[in-house]
């Protein structure tokens, strides 16, 4: 079968799929204090919908799944998940994406169950402002869910941490330091303005460049070849097993390079993760009882509507004016 390839010749080989839009979390640049609305759960995906998404999409040439959420450790039989995708010939990374409050009881049967490697959000290293930037999170959950990865050897382990200038932007320096000597991915994040009621406010923005500055201050960095399947370029300080990501969404965005898709909880194919109109409901398809033909032609067909980049803007919320639906919680980052 040929490649997927979009109109912009950007061949697609990452499929992120969100299996729950529930989160225990309610982190600030994510959604508001409330929560959002969520999915009935009658039109969430089966694991068995999942998993004929899943196989189509990689007799199409992609090799690379990431499951998210919401927090996809609290869908139920998540195991049983990773174990039936990870039997599919064809997937040769195979990975999560969890804010790590449940992975100390989850990461052993992870590693068992066939799982590659994890993707953690940590944003500050103060229980008390971990507590305020996920409204309700506790910081050791989370430290002791990265150690149980590492020692899982789920690798490599990968830290999100998005800075907030005025929030969190005093602690990258410490973040280095506390992560160095270990083999950890540890990624800095630009704020991106998502959803109009957990939008923060421009002054909170800090474009990465500033970010790197800060840190090649204290640290000499070295370019890395590791080159992985996303948008992040890595560094390292020489002799360290610490690799340091950067991330600049909105400052120097990397559509061009695109090389993903993501799938809702509810079986929507959502092609930009900031264009919220581009979305086909496969699940509607899946329910309506298309062949596995016809449904790899569906995506073929859809792919070429994937956009050439989103429109966003630092701290512009009139950039997300089509209104991100839901939340980057419905989504799975
Ligand atoms: N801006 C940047 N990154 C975000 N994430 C969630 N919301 C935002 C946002 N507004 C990222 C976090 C988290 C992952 C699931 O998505 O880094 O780790
Ligand atoms: Fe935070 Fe992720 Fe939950 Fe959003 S989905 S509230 S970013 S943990």
């Amino acid at each position: 079968m040929s490649p997927l390839i979009d109109r912009y010749n950007r061949v697609i080989r990452y499929l992120r799929i969100s299996i729950t839009d529930r989160c225990n979390l309610r982190c600030i640049y994510c959604m508001p204090q409330e929560g959002v609305p969520l999915l009935k759960h009658e039109d969430i995906l089966s694991f068995e919908e999942i998993g004929r998404i899943a196989r189509a999409f990689v007799h199409l040439g992609v090799s690379s799944i990431r499951i998210t959420g919401g927090e996809p450790l609290l869908r139920r039989d998540i195991i049983h998940l990773i174990n039936k995708l990870s039997s599919i010939k064809g997937i040769s990374d195979l990975s999560i994406t969890t804010n790590a409050t449940l992975l100390s009881e989850y990461a052993e049967p992870l590693k068992m169950a066939g799982l590659n490697r994890v993707n953690t959000s940590l944003d500050s290293l103060y229980p008390e402002r971990f507590f305020e930037i996920t409204r309700g999170g506790n910081l050791k959950d989370v430290l002791d869910g990265i150690d149980s990865a590492l020692k899982a050897d789920l690798k490599p382990v990968k830290i999100n941490m998005v800075v907030m200038r005025g929030i969190n932007d005093n602690e990258v320096i410490e973040m280095v330091r506390y992560f160095r000597g270990r083999p950890i991915n540890l990624r800095f994040i630009e704020c991106m303005p998502t959803n109009r009621k957990s939008f923060l406010p421009a002054r909170h923005f800090i474009p990465m460049e500033a970010v790197e500055k800060k840190i090649r201050r204290e640290f000499p960095l070295e370019q890395t070849l590791v080159k992985g399947v996303g948008p992040a370029h890595y560094y390292r300080i020489k002799g360290d097993l610490l690799r340091l990501g950067f991330i600049s969404p909105i400052s120097q965005h990397f559509c061009g390079n695109c090389n993903k898709v993501r799938l809702t909880a509810d079986g929507r194919l959502r092609l930009c993760l900031l264009q919220e109109d581009k979305e086909f409901y496969l699940g509607e398809a899946l329910q309506k009882g298309v062949s596995d033909r016809i449904l790899t032609r569906m995506i073929k067909k859809v792919i070429m509507a994937k956009p050439s980049r989103h429109k966003l803007v630092a701290g512009n919320m009139e950039s997300c004016k089509y209104e991100f639906k839901g939340s980057m919680s419905s989504i799975g980052g």
